[in-house]
């Protein structure tokens, strides 16, 4: 089947496997896995499930930092709407390396990227946009002192400096065969990669050594850090990023990434119970025409975006995941119950992060540095 993943677009089945070839990465093996779990004194199930299941030099990360030596952190979001449940698998799982690392984190808002990108979005609008993702950016837990959230137009001074550097050492013809540019694109969007990529050497500038950077992002965003950011580190004289990727939150409907253009196919971190009741009640499922048919023939666990859910976010326990998928299977649990019960899990992570969401706006000078 076709599919395309880049990072302004993503569409069909993805094949995961097939991007670790095309992108040239490696797989997150078991004996990673293993070693991060020990420095980290405790698993993730994001690691077991393999939902991180992609890499470039994580392994040198890990070797430099039991040297003894600092890395950073690095994500971002493109601030062109909400915030929805994928957007959050990343930042829950940089959480858990902020905590198992005690590294710093530099999280890039890109209003920028969204203004040139999108025709119908104002300047005004992903600024405000920046503003309002950076509030669940916050409400994730990260440590205030140790984490620097920035809106690009607002932290224009330093990145912009890095960024021309950056965009000295790569041609038209690089940019063109990383990102498809053609000559219809804007020369903003040419230009942006360099802003993508100045993070990356901002930990390595602002402590005046080698501090590398570790990228947990979604699999999209490779572009920037294999056809920019490690294709300039040396000519620059920085070390080179390191990634590791993580999949696509599947969406509520049948097949694709969980796309902000049709919002009954998230759930955002901004919707109320109704909402989400509604979204689920919605959604496509495994299951067959009629309650009867269900229990003999028993449900479809692969196809249903209920069970991804759990899977992905929602049942971090190995064997109540199977239970359910068992169960299912089985026709023993059906769609009805299963979807209650995964509405009212749902409800519970949202009251909390919008809880907390809340109180950000009282933190955010704590957390956004500006220039
Ligand atoms: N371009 C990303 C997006 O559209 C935002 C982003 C900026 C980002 N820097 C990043 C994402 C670093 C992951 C890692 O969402």
């Amino acid at each position: 089947m076709v599919f395309k993943v880049t990072p302004w677009e993503v569409k069909g089945k993805v094949d995961y496997n097939k991007l670790i070839n095309q992108f040239g990465t490696k797989p997150i093996t078991d004996d990673l896995i293993e070693e991060l779990e020990k420095i980290a004194g405790k698993s993730h199930f994001f690691l077991r499930r393999k939902i991180f299941f992609s890499h470039r030099d994580f392994d040198n990360i890990i070797k430099w930092y039991k040297a003894g030596n600092e890395f950073a952190l690095y994500t971002g979001r493109g601030p062109s709407g909400n915030t929805h449940l994928g957007h959050l698998l990343p930042w829950i799982f940089t959480k858990y390396l902020q905590d198992a690392f005690d590294a710093e984190l530099y999280f890039q808002l890109t209003d920028d990227e969204k203004f040139m990108y999108n025709p119908d979005l104002t300047l005004e609008q992903t600024h405000n946009f920046a503003y309002e993702n950076a509030l669940d950016v916050i409400a994730i837990g990260f440590k205030p002192k140790k984490t620097f959230i920035f809106a690009n137009t607002d932290y224009a001074n330093t990145l912009y400096k890095i960024a021309i550097k950056v965009a000295k050492k790569t041609t038209f013809s690089t940019a063109k065969a990383v990102f498809g540019f053609t000559n219809e694109t804007n020369t903003g969007m040419i230009f942006f990669p360099a802003m993508q990529a100045a993070p990356c050497f901002l930990p390595t500038i602002l402590k005046g050594k080698e501090v590398p950077a570790l990228i947990p992002a979604a699999i999209d965003q490779d572009p920037y850090w294999r056809g920019i950011a490690r294709a300039v580190a040396d000519k620059l004289n920085y070390p080179k990023p390191a990634q590791i990727h993580c999949m696509f939150l599947p969406g509520l409907g049948e097949e694709g990434k969980m796309s902000a253009s049709d919002p009954d196919s998230a759930i955002f971190t901004t919707d109320s119970e109704k909402d989400v009741d509604k979204k689920i009640a919605k959604a496509f499922t495994g299951g067959r025409a009629t309650v009867e048919e269900q229990k003999r023939k028993g449900g479809i666990p692969e196809v249903c975006s209920i069970y991804k859910y759990y899977y992905f976010l929602f049942e971090e326990d190995d064997k109540k995941l199977s239970e359910i998928f068992n169960n299912c299977r089985s026709g023993n649990l059906l769609c009805k119950e299963c979807k209650a019960e995964l509405a009212s899990r749902i409800k519970r992570f949202l009251k909390k992060h919008q809880d907390a969401r809340e109180k950000a706006k009282d933190k955010l000078d704590l957390f956004i540095v500006k220039d």
